[in-house]
């Protein structure tokens, strides 16, 4: 059913089809890709997104546009970019233009737009990748092209894009980053108009398999501590044949003078975000007001892998929940955490809870009782002698995907291989799993499910796995287990979410 239909005739259906989030931001239809120019502006969240209005595959690029007060309930607007003459809309960012620095706001503020324009050079089928600005006086709800466009070129790099741009305010100059290939550069300006290039970085250095996309390069304190502040760069990497894993992203911790970022890990050292496959292409929100302070995070939840493939019919694709990123230390060193705004704690439903259990085989499963289709996890187990312990959610006696932890090998995994429909690509039904290191003998698990997706934060957010799963809509079950032995539960609450695309 085409979607003004679906509309027409059943407003109370309102985003209920199956596989459906109910709590992640999905367009209303047809094909979504990265996040784009996320800014918070006169009490509005921002967001943006590649996106092809036709189909729901990729195609020409977009930038669809929706609004929220709190980052959970989004309105959508009109699209706010679309190609032109200079081609196709790309990703990117956008800032405030506070001190009407480009003249475009007679001498007020305004947004400002700045994104990759991507084409061909004449008369060849070689990719042709230009920076661009449009700008919006009407709070991004029209959006004028600058004449001037494009703003920065290189002719010698074919991969030259998503251009994330901030204020830096030591040295009072616009710093963009951008993914030139196995790269990023960074250059600055006064105006936003005219770039001077400062330095690149990365050409040897952390993962290259794949393409360096959609950079983004923020400070943050470290354990709360203002005195102790370091730089992060979050780099995406595309999807390479040779890697099951398709398309990631990974972070580097340094310092950034205003032209120079350095990297205080060796070349050789690799930092993931997400230990789950699908969170690509994330960047974080520009401008959130100094009294909230928190550095915003929200990706794309797919992978270039199968991101084509997956099995909905009148949308493709839905953004993680957003996150508050921050630095912490851990025995390895200083980590990003990422744990999950706590706007999202204004949709949970009843609270069934449970205390001071012991899990093991004998023991009939707790959960027996609790069904979800959305629904949250916030669970804290004491080691004991059980080997593997965990969830089984969206379970059925023929699906079930499983949130564990190996207890022997000290290794978090997801296991989606028979969460639901797979078959769509070889490389979705899988198992992954990652390092964890338990916290006085104990493990934090929060689970985020939805209609089609886990989401799980280990230890305060140290370690997240990300992942799609599309179960039948009937795979309701959950499950506590334990294998060899005994787990205490200490504490355990299940909250039953509601939708926040509810139309009522
Ligand atoms: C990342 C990406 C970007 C590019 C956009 C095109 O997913 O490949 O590098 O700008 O998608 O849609």
């Amino acid at each position: 059913m085409k979607l003004e239909e679906y509309q027409t005739s059943s407003t109370d259906k309102y985003y209920t089809e199956t596989y459906r989030p109910q709590f992640h931001f999905t367009p209303e239809s047809n094909w979504m890709n990265d996040p784009n120019g996320m800014v918070y502006f006169e009490g509005e969240y921002h967001l943006f997104y590649q996106y092809h209005p036709y189909d729901t595959i990729w195609g020409p690029m977009h930038w669809g546009h929706a609004v929220s007060k709190d980052l959970i309930h989004w309105e959508h607007l009109p699209i706010a970019l679309s190609p032109d003459e200079n081609g196709a809309i790309f990703s990117g960012s956008a800032v405030v233009d506070w001190n009407d620095s480009t003249g475009f706001f007679n001498g007020g503020s305004g947004l400002v737009a700045i994104f990759t324009h991507a084409d061909q050079y004449s008369n060849s089928e070689r990719p042709r990748q230009r920076q661009s600005l449009a700008y919006s006086n009407d709070k991004g709800r029209t959006w004028n092209m600058y004449k001037g466009n494009p703003i920065l070129s290189d002719i010698s790099i074919t991969d030259f894009r998503d251009p994330k741009v901030f204020w830096h305010e030591n040295t009072k100059m616009w710093v963009m980053i951008l993914a030139a290939g196995n790269h990023v550069r960074i250059y600055t300006s006064h105006d936003l108009k005219t770039w001077n290039f400062a330095s690149e970085f990365g050409s040897d250095t952390g993962s290259q398999a794949g393409v360096w996309e959609c950079p983004d390069l923020f400070e943050l304190p470290v354990d709360g501590k203002n005195e102790n502040k370091k730089w992060v760069m979050i780099v995406s990497i595309g999807n390479d044949a040779a890697y099951a894993e398709g398309s990631r992203t990974q972070y580097f911790i340094g310092d950034f003078d205003g032209s120079t970022f350095t990297n205080e890990n060796s070349k050789e050292t690799v930092h993931w975000l997400d230990l789950g496959r699908d969170n690509y292409a994330g960047v974080t929100w520009s401008d959130v007001p100094a009294e909230d302070g928190r550095r915003l995070f929200i990706g794309w939840m797919s992978n270039w892998k199968y991101a084509n493939e997956t099995p909905t019919k009148v949308w493709r694709s839905a953004m993680t929940l957003p996150r508050e990123l921050n630095l912490v230390t851990t025995i390895d060193g200083v980590r990003i955490s990422q744990t999950p705004i706590t706007e999202l704690e204004t949709l949970r439903k009843e609270n069934t809870k449970f205390e001071n259990i012991l899990i093991n085989e004998n023991v009939a499963n707790v959960l027996s009782n609790i069904k979800g289709k959305a629904f949250e996890l916030r669970a804290e187990f004491e080691l004991e002698t059980a080997s593997v312990f965990g969830f089984k959610v969206r379970m059925s006696n023929d699906e079930k995907t499983i949130i564990g932890y190996n207890v022997t090998e000290k290794k978090l995994f997801i296991d989606r291989q028979n969460s639901g429909e797979t078959s769509f690509n070889p490389f979705f039904a899988c198992k992954h799993e990652a390092i964890l290191e338990p916290k006085n003998n104990r493990i934090k698990m929060q689970i985020f499910v939805d209609w089609s997706s886990v989401e799980v934060f280990a230890n305060n957010g140290e370690l997240v796995m990300t992942d799609l799963i599309f179960p039948d809509c009937n795979s309701q079950g959950l499950e506590l287990f334990a294998v060899d032995g005994n787990v205490h539960l200490t504490s355990l609450d299940f909250y039953d979410l509601k939708s926040c695309w509810c139309k009522k």
